[in-house]
């Protein structure tokens, strides 16, 4: 059974600046032995995870796999864990946190061949060009999400909002540790690999709205550093 999750009796803001000096300060992450009751599960990440629907049914379907979701915004976190303390799902946790500043060290301390897979959909879009160093998925965290990524391993993003998944595109493919996954009818994928929609993605879908998906392949190249990587981006950008 899909597990469906009540959103609408929650009292949450609407977006959060993640640049504001209050989500600047660092969590310290849990360690795997303080999050899962089988630390060396493969683990699915998911960054903006919200209100954690995706994650719940994820966790519920696949009890072979640990999945943890990010989310900047606390009282959905809160409600999530609630969700999943009711379904005493023990592969899954929600962390409050702002993964452009808590996320990193957690990455680069994972075991090899831990994080086999990361998602992230329909990030928050921050259409404005001066704020676009308010979307999620900065340089930094790409990086590390290449060095705890071994080859082969995914990474599956979706927006409804084209300049937005164009943006992580370029980020993900100017990096050169990644490989595009191609179908018979080109780059952008019909469905949702995970079979299981987010609710924002239910919302899009109700609206008959575009959705924008890809999928890719970690490969075999070194992950660049960060100092010419983010030089080479601005250059772009
Ligand atoms: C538009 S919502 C999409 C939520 C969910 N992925 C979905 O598809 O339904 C984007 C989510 O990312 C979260 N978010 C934005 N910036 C973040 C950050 N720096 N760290 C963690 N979460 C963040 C937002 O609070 C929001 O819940």
């Amino acid at each position: 059974m899909v597990y469906s999750s009540p959103i609408a009796n929650l009292s949450v803001r609407q977006h959060v600046n993640p640049l504001s000096r209050f989500f600047q300060l660092p969590i310290d992450f849990p360690r795997l032995e303080e999050l899962f009751d089988n630390p060396d599960l493969p683990i699915h990440l998911d960054i903006g995870s919200a209100r954690g629907k995706f994650l719940l049914n994820m966790a519920s379907f696949q009890s072979d796999w640990n999945y943890v979701g990010v989310e900047i915004r606390k009282p959905l976190v809160v409600a999530a864990e609630k969700e999943r303390e009711q379904l005493d799902l023990k592969n899954l946790r929600f962390v409050f946190c702002n993964a452009n500043v808590s996320l990193e060290s957690w990455l680069f301390s994972l075991p090899r061949n831990r994080l086999r897979s990361v998602s992230i959909q329909f990030p928050d879009p921050w259409f404005k060009r001066r704020h676009h160093k308010r979307r999620v998925l900065q340089p930094s965290l790409l990086l590390a999400m290449s060095e705890a990524l071994q080859p082969n391993f995914k990474l599956f993003i979706q927006s409804d909002i084209f300049a937005v998944i164009e943006h992580m595109n370029l980020l993900i493919e100017l990096s050169d540790c990644f490989n595009r996954f191609q179908t018979s009818k080109g780059l952008w994928l019909d469905e949702n690999p995970f079979c299981i929609p987010t609710e924002r993605e239910d919302y899009v879908i109700s609206k008959d709205l575009p959705i924008y998906r890809a999928l890719y392949t970690r490969n075999n190249q070194p992950v660049p550093d960060l100092t010419s990587f983010q030089i080479k981006y601005n250059s772009l950008t």
